[in-house]
């Protein structure tokens, strides 16, 4: 798996390299482009978090829709309590998130937190307090992300809205026993994803730490679900390899969704690392 993503942002910086050289070769380029060659460069911790807000967004989009969307309609299960011994389940959207988010913290390799709050969670521990609850507050006027250097923690800290973009958000979220809001409507921001980082800026290596550490976190996260998958006893054993979509009932194994992240966010995450 390391080898796999070490590839990738191997494959990604050369190419990076080469575009520059290239453009370069054909026609002299603003000062500011020619400079924004990867390896060496740093970044500011605002533009790095965009970057992985982005990556973010594309793996829990295709998890969503291509593993418990699909997977469900293909016998399936998704629950929040997916991880105890009888539950026969895979984590949903936000629990693949923390999943995430809890095996960056775990291998303590790079100082990178994510959560994911709101006004109105269904979990109570996932309310927003403090600065984040008054810029959420902002946030639900302007619909736009949140920077600012949280003093308490001393954590560079960067909020994105998370939206309502499908039905099953909107649904099981106004039908939850536990919520405290029962008429979220398609498109509502239904809560934020937070992340954090000890320092202002951070060089192309620490960068390129923290979207391998993002991308280990999905690859560890989908793992321990296949793992689980092997107890299942109602529908059988999953199989795993590819998306349900194409296999049926079967979980994608952890290089098969990497590499449609890859597929889905190559461009962006180029163009962030570029600065273009
Ligand atoms: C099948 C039910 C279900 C679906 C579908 C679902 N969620 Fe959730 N969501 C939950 C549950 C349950 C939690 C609380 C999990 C926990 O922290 O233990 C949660 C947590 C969250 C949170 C953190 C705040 C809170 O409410 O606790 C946000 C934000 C959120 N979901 C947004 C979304 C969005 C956006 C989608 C669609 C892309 C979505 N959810 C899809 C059930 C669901």
């Amino acid at each position: 798996m390391q080898t796999k993503h070490a590839k990738f942002i191997i494959t990604s910086v050369i190419y990076a390299v080469m575009m520059v050289a290239l453009l370069q070769a054909c026609a002299p380029l603003p000062e500011e482009t020619s400079e924004a060659a990867a390896p060496g460069k740093s970044y500011s911790i605002n533009e790095a978090f965009e970057i992985v807000a982005k990556e973010n967004d594309v793996a829990r989009t295709l998890y969503t829709k291509a593993i418990v969307g699909a997977g469900k309609k293909n016998g399936l299960k998704f629950h929040e309590d997916w991880e105890k011994d009888e539950m026969e389940a895979g984590p949903l959207p936000a629990l693949f998130l923390r999943g995430i988010a809890g095996d960056i913290r775990k291998k303590g390799e790079v100082p990178l937190g994510l959560y994911l709050g709101s006004d109105f969670p269904i979990r109570k521990s996932n309310k927003f307090t403090g600065k984040q609850a008054e810029l959420f507050a902002e946030m639900r006027k302007d619909s736009l992300p949140k920077f600012f250097y949280d003093e308490e923690a001393q954590l560079y800290t960067a909020m994105f809205p998370d939206f309502a973009s499908a039905a099953p958000c909107v649904n099981c979220h106004n039908d939850h026993p536990e919520t405290m809001k029962t008429d979220w409507v398609l498109g509502d921001i239904q809560g934020a994803t937070t992340w954090t980082y000890p320092s202002d800026s951070v060089s192309f290596e620490e960068l390129q730490g923290m979207i391998m550490a993002y991308r280990d976190g999905a690859a560890a996260t989908l793992d321990t679900y296949i793992g689980k998958s092997k107890s299942f006893t109602e529908g059988g054993v999953p199989a795993v390899g590819e998306f349900p979509a194409k296999a049926g009932y079967s979980i994608p194994a952890p290089e098969v969704f990497l590499d449609s992240v890859n597929e889905l966010a190559a461009e962006q995450t180029l163009k962030g690392i570029l600065k273009i």
